[in-house]
């Protein structure tokens, strides 16, 4: 019944070449002679020709350079030929956009200036008016629609994981102050995680008003809880993301690294499709998420960073365990479990999509 919901929904919203597309079909359930392959973080340091026009100065600058962005966008899919392309931007855009005081800072990642502390700082997140705060944002995403012959994907960062870098300052292994937040006052804990939900839906709203046919929830981190704060503290805030998403008829798809124990909590959220990391085998995953959801992953990336010979038997063993239920239903997107990472070399990932390209059903 819900797969039925979506295939209606893309057939009127979306332009017919991008709902026909195996990437879209296979995000709402439809049957694909091959499953769809893109990389998150397939655009970026990996990519001698991305080396050769970033430039210096911080990502920030980079993402709102709609020329240089669109140009990085495009650059894995012409190299691979992804069935996909994922906007070049960050997590921290919308924030950094209405002056959170957010940098990111080279070899580090994230890190903010003056830290989310107490109930007067939800003063400094006022919604996200993308047209006016991150016209950049807009501009390469109509770019990018114009020019690729392949689905955008939109995204934006959960709000617990964003709401992880405000409250840190800085990437973090323990989440001490987030969990002290969420677990000495509930109510500041809820008021932050849903100006950052609004926070996420307007910077969606934008980039799929604009064009772009999917979407995906970053919850990178979410593997840092256990299930019952899991569900408490972030699932409510995810889920209206995802609600606020599936009135713009594109199909969604809900990350998270770390998260075996989470995968039935987070399909419950609401997304086709939720990404599964390389610690949690896709075939497993399949009997912890109902059988009309899709999955995407899951190449354990530390793999094609090290070479081919370790690649092709991993992607043979990840194509084997996606394959969907008897049934048909629940597609599987091949993806890594997580980014690419900047060590690899792009000719192995050329070999894992031309494997996929020659896979049959
Ligand atoms: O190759 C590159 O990674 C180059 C560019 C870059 C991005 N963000 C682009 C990006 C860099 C250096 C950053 C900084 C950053 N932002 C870091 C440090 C990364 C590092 O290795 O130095 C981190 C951890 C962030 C925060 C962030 N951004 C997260 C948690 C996510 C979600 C994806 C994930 O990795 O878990 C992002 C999204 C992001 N950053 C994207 C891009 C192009 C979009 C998603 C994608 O391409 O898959």
């Amino acid at each position: 019944m819900g797969e039925l919901r979506v295939r209606m929904i893309d057939l009127h919203r979306m332009t017919q070449a991008h709902a026909d597309s195996i990437f879209i079909r296979a995000c709402t359930g439809l049957a694909t002679e091959r499953p769809p392959v893109w990389f998150m973080r397939q655009a970026g340091r990996s990519l001698p020709e991305y080396r050769a026009i970033r430039g210096t100065g911080t990502i920030l600058r980079a993402i709102a350079d709609p020329d240089l962005a669109t140009k990085i966008t495009l650059q894995p899919v012409q190299r691979y030929g992804t069935d996909a392309a994922i906007l070049y931007s960050d997590i921290m855009t919308p924030v950094h956009a209405i002056g959170f005081g957010v940098d990111i800072a080279p070899g580090i990642g994230p890190v903010v200036e003056h830290p989310f502390r107490s109930r007067a700082d939800l003063q400094r997140l006022r919604p996200l008016d993308a047209e006016a705060d991150t016209p950049y944002v807009v501009e390469t995403v109509r770019n990018l629609v114009s020019e690729l012959s392949v689905p955008l994907i939109a995204f934006a960062g959960a709000p617990f994981t964003v709401a992880s870098y405000l409250l840190e300052g800085k990437p973090s292994r323990t989440y001490v102050k987030t969990k002290a937040l969420m677990h000495t006052d509930e109510a500041l804990w809820f008021d932050l995680m849903d100006s950052l939900a609004d926070l996420a839906i307007d910077s969606l709203r934008s980039q799929i008003s604009n064009g772009a046919a999917a979407a995906q929830l970053f919850d990178s981190w979410a593997g840092a809880l256990s299930p019952s704060d899991y569900e408490k503290f972030v699932l409510p805030s995810s889920t209206k993301v995802m609600a606020a998403v599936a009135e713009l008829g594109v199909p969604r798809i809900h990350f998270g690294v770390n998260t075996a124990e989470l995968l039935g909590l987070m399909a419950s959220a609401g997304a086709e499709v939720v990404g599964v990391d390389w610690r949690t085998p896709l075939d497993a995953a399949r009997t912890r998420v109902p059988e009309s959801v899709g999955l995407q992953g899951n190449l354990d990336p530390a793999l094609p960073a090290a070479g081919w010979g370790p690649t092709e038997p991993a992607v043979r063993d990840v194509l084997a365990r996606g394959k969907g239920n008897p049934g048909g239903r629940g597609g599987h997107i091949f993806n890594l479990g997580h980014g690419v990472l900047p060590e690899t070399n792009p000719e192995v990932l050329e070999r894992v999509i031309e494997l996929i390209h020659s896979t049959t059903p």
